[in-house]
């Protein structure tokens, strides 16, 4: 559908059964139009999914408030309190631990011979990095990871939790974690937010709290949605896992970017136009909602060569997996780089024969192009049993 609208109507107005309808737009160019441009085409206007309206139809309104939802200048004061986490020196010194981690979770599955890719070896990574990063400790780890789901999760019949519920209990964690540091100060993000001072004011907790939910929420769903569709690629393309298995040194890097460009494990993101204007000639009004479907520019022929073919060696890769260069910019863009190597490089060489062992189930959602269940088996290894880790939570960003 998508290649017939990149040939036919690159932006195509959409009627939506609400009446709400929306520009779809597919093409890479113009994504990246849209996309680099906040002033003409808002994120805080009305929200950024396609579902969402001026007061967000789950009851918290979080334009002006949760980064995404937020327009520079505002973005760029918020932006800039939390990305001293992710700067390229804190994701180095991080790469010691999540080194430590990758290890232990092939260790946990090793013996079995057989296990859910997903669930067993691409969703811990991600929530341990975060984690880390954010400050929640170790035993709490868990919580963080079953309120990201359901919330991401809200439109698939397997997940029965209630979004609303699981954003709420994830705002009072933060909230009470944030008084715990208030009294207790850790070198951690959380400690830093509520120290943070923006026009001479400190955050509000609703503002911290948002924070710590969006933090939690973008880092874990997508770069575990990103590992799934690497190995399901892998498996699928058996000529390509031979090539990466051959010389990882070699292709794990654009190995990675080919996967995330694969994958698009963020489908789409929305605006609202702020003028009348025109992107390509055509007219857009004032107050229309705008998709820009990532998912689509990332197999554009004008772009890419062989769109379709999944190639490891792809070298020339401007995919917009992570955004297509704006103000909303993945923060986390070489943070998931480097989680998506460094398991990858365990697993496949720890587990060199690993296959799949069942049907992929994915998730059904418009916004994230989940992976919910792959079963896969391999030769049982052993266990390398590392000696721990001794480092408390926040203290390696902060080195
Ligand atoms: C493969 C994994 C990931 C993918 C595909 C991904 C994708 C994206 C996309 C598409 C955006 C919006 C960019 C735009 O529209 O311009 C975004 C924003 C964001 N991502 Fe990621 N992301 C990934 C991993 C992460 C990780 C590990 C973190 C760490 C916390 C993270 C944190 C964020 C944050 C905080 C934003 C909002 C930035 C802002 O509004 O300024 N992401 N991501």
């Amino acid at each position: 559908m998508f290649t017939q609208l990149r040939a036919e109507g690159p932006i195509h107005w959409h009627e939506h059964p609400d009446g709400n309808g929306f520009w779809s737009v597919v093409k890479h160019a113009e994504v990246s139009e849209i996309n680099r441009d906040p002033e003409r085409f808002s994120s805080e206007a009305k929200g950024v999914t396609i579902d969402d309206t001026e007061a967000s139809e789950e009851g918290v309104d979080q334009r002006g408030v949760n980064m995404l939802y937020t327009d520079p200048p505002k973005h760029t004061r918020y932006r800039r309190l939390v990305s001293k986490g992710f700067t390229p020196r804190m994701i180095g010194l991080l790469e010691q631990y999540l080194t430590h981690r990758s290890i232990l979770i092939v260790d946990n599955v090793i013996e079995r011979g057989e296990c859910d890719f997903v669930e067993d070896l691409a969703a811990e990574l991600p929530l341990q990095a975060i984690a880390e990063i954010m400050g929640v400790p170790n035993e709490d780890r868990k919580l963080l990871f079953e309120w990201s789901n359901t919330m991401i999760g809200m439109d698939d019949p397997d997940y029965d939790g209630d979004p609303t519920t699981a954003m709420m209990s994830m705002y009072a964690y933060s909230n009470n974690l944030a008084k715990e540091r208030a009294i207790d100060p850790q070198d951690d993000i959380i400690t830093k937010l509520i120290n943070a001072e923006i026009d001479g004011d400190r955050l509000t907790e609703f503002e911290i709290d948002i924070f710590m939910m969006l933090l939690g929420v973008a880092g874990n769903e997508t770069t575990r949605t990103a590992t799934s569709h690497g190995m399901l690629a892998l498996f699928n393309h058996p000529e390509q896992m031979a090539l990466l298995q051959s010389d990882m040194d070699k292709y794990l890097d654009t190995a990675i970017d080919e996967i995330v460009r694969w994958g698009t494990p963020v489908v789409y993101f929305r605006r609202t136009a702020m003028v009348d204007t025109e992107v390509s000639g055509v007219k857009i009004k004032k107050g229309d909602r705008i998709v820009m479907w990532y998912v689509s520019a990332n197999r554009d022929e004008d772009v890419f060569d062989d769109p379709f073919k999944f190639d490891i060696t792809r070298e020339d890769n401007p995919h917009i997996a992570f955004g297509a260069g704006g103000a909303h910019f993945c923060l986390g863009a070489n943070l998931a780089r480097m989680e998506l190597r460094l398991i990858f490089r365990e697993i496949l060489t720890r587990m060199p024969d690993i296959a799949q062992a069942g049907e992929a189930k994915m998730l059904r959602s418009n916004f994230i192009a989940g992976v919910k269940e792959l079963p896969v088996k391999f030769t049982p290894g052993e266990k390398v049993n590392p000696p721990p880790f001794e480092k408390k939570p926040g203290e390696i960003i902060n080195q």
